[in-house]
């Protein structure tokens, strides 16, 4: 089955690198809207504008099923999206969510986007445990080389303080690209178990096995993407700029 999976950047490649090591035999294609990027500060209208026109691109290409590999867009505007589309759309939060529950925990902080904190859809649906939410808004921007690398102990030390001080061990990396500062923020927060959303959603679907195939489209080749997109997946890819 072709399966599309997308995100406004390298972000969702952190789904996608763990839907192939548990789902190796499918057709995947991979959309990074880095022409749009940073999703996580674009008001609901903006957003759904923008990410029809990746949808109706992944559709245009035959994907049977889509994987939002993305947090903000999860949180924000997935039930109008699941409006519009026929198709079967999968949000990459839900799963996250359940194993939460599953595990027990009673003291989370979530890190995400300025939109997914500002849904509060964590804190809503986990209404019964105490969730420190935490808006990272520079994280992305730095992941993506929009912000100096130089910051980023600064910005880690400024977002997780409160983290530290309260010593919560449990954080979902609400955002699909802070698996990609994992080791940072361990770094400075010391033992704590960080959910990676994409294991979480790849350990806990079923996909029927079939021919393996993958294809890597991004909005913008940006300088140093290449390198970055064959390091997050540990293979030379081909990437396809296309514009929508
Ligand atoms: N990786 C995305 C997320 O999970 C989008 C981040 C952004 O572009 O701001 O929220």
């Amino acid at each position: 089955m072709r399966i599309g999976v997308f995100d406004s950047g390298i972000g969702g490649l952190t789904v996608l690198k763990e839907l192939i090591k548990y789902h190796k035999n499918q057709e995947y294609i991979y959309f990074g809207d880095t022409q749009n990027l940073p999703y996580g500060v674009k008001s609901k209208e903006e957003l759904f504008d923008i990410v029809c026109k990746v949808i109706d691109f992944l559709i245009s290409e035959d994907v049977k099923i889509i994987f939002i590999a993305c947090g903000t867009v999860s949180s924000t505007i997935y039930q109008e999206l699941r409006q519009k589309y026929k198709i079967p759309i999968v949000n990459i939060i839900d799963t996250t969510i359940a194993e939460i529950r599953r595990n027990k925990i009673t003291d989370l902080a979530v890190l995400a986007t300025p939109a997914t904190i500002g849904s509060h859809i964590f804190k809503n649906k986990l209404n019964d445990i105490n969730v420190m939410e935490i808006s990272c808004s520079q994280f992305v921007p730095i992941i993506e080389d929009k912000v100096d690398k130089k910051f980023k102990k600064i910005y880690i030390e400024q977002y997780l303080k409160e983290v530290k001080k309260e010593r919560i061990k449990d954080i979902v990396l609400g955002c699909t690209h802070y698996p990609l500062l994992e080791d940072d923020i361990k770094a400075y927060l010391g033992e704590v178990n960080c959910y990676n959303m994409g294991t979480v959603l790849a350990r806990s679907t079923y996909l029927k096995p079939d021919k393996e195939d993958l294809k890597v489209y991004f909005s913008h080749k940006y300088d140093g993407l290449d390198i970055k997109v064959n390091n997050i997946l540990e293979r030379k890819i081909d990437i396809i700029e296309k514009q929508i």
